[in-house]
């Protein structure tokens, strides 16, 4: 199957979800602290996303059964949120949002620190938030999917960190998980160009041992196979005609209708 290329008026459509889904995450964020339940953030997430007309994504998918994945310390990806969860001091929190607006999808995530964390909470952390930069700086028409996990690869081994391989990146757009897939390292197998218009997600998970994971008996929530830490960022990218625009950067949240 070919990746879709997006036209302008989807192009607005992404633009306009990708800045709810930063908006949401920023307003969660913000209740970050020792104490907070990570089912008061799932509320947060659904009551913020439906105020602005839009359907979060994760709400029944697959049978997920909350509307934003809460992550922390060695749960790598999708922990289901709820309300005997507190977040404690020292643990690391990654936020994972999607929103679905006008039928288009944005999704971010970002992993936050709860009150003062170790040097290794840190250290894993800033490797995937630089990990992620340096996918996004490959991004551009002509470039090869496989320069993004190579970049990623090349800085989390350097900072002492492994990759996540069960979990990638994705094409998105009206479908929340489509082609193509976008692994955060080296891969052998199809490896397409990137074209003007594609529209994916980079969103590398860096552990601070081994790369193993284990899948929790809920079915969704994911762990590191040692139980050791894992930090996770995630942008929704556009390949432009000179590179590419971040859909779901909170810098452009200033000004906007979302930024409240
Ligand atoms: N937001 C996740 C991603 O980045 C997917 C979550 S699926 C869910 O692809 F069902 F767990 F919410
Ligand atoms: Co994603
Ligand atoms: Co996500």
């Amino acid at each position: 199957m070919a990746i879709d290329i997006k036209g302008p008026a989807e192009i607005e459509r992404m633009r306009a979800a990708g800045l709810l889904a930063a908006a949401t995450l920023r307003m969660a964020s913000e209740h970050i602290k020792p104490g907070v339940m990570t089912g008061f953030l799932n509320k947060l997430v659904h009551e913020h996303t439906l105020d602005h007309g839009a359907i979060p994504a994760p709400l029944n998918y697959n049978g997920f059964p909350k509307s934003v994945c809460t992550s922390i310390n060695d749960v790598v990806c999708h922990g289901i949120p709820n309300d005997k969860e507190a977040l404690r001091e020292g643990d690391i929190v990654n936020v994972d949002v999607t929103s679905i607006l006008d039928g288009y999808h944005g999704d971010t995530s970002a992993t936050f620190y709860v009150g003062e964390v170790s040097a290794d909470a840190r250290r894993v952390t800033e490797a995937a938030r630089r990990c992620l930069d340096l996918g996004i700086e490959q991004v551009r028409p002509g470039g090869r999917i496989r320069d993004i996990g190579a970049a990623i690869e090349d800085h989390a081994h350097a900072q002492g960190c492994s990759v996540v391989r069960d979990y990638c990146g994705h094409g998105i757009g009206r479908i929340f998980h489509t082609e193509p897939q976008v692994p955060h390292y080296r891969f052998a197998g199809r490896n397409p160009r990137m074209r003007e218009g594609m529209t994916f997600t980079i969103e590398p998970m860096i552990n601070i041992g081994t790369w193993k994971v284990d899948l929790m008996s809920d079915d969704w929530t994911v762990r590191t196979r040692d139980r050791m830490l894992s930090a996770q960022f995630e942008h929704t990218l556009l390949v432009t005609p000179d590179g590419h625009e971040i859909l779901t950067d909170w810098a452009k949240l200033p000004g906007s209708k979302y930024d409240s």
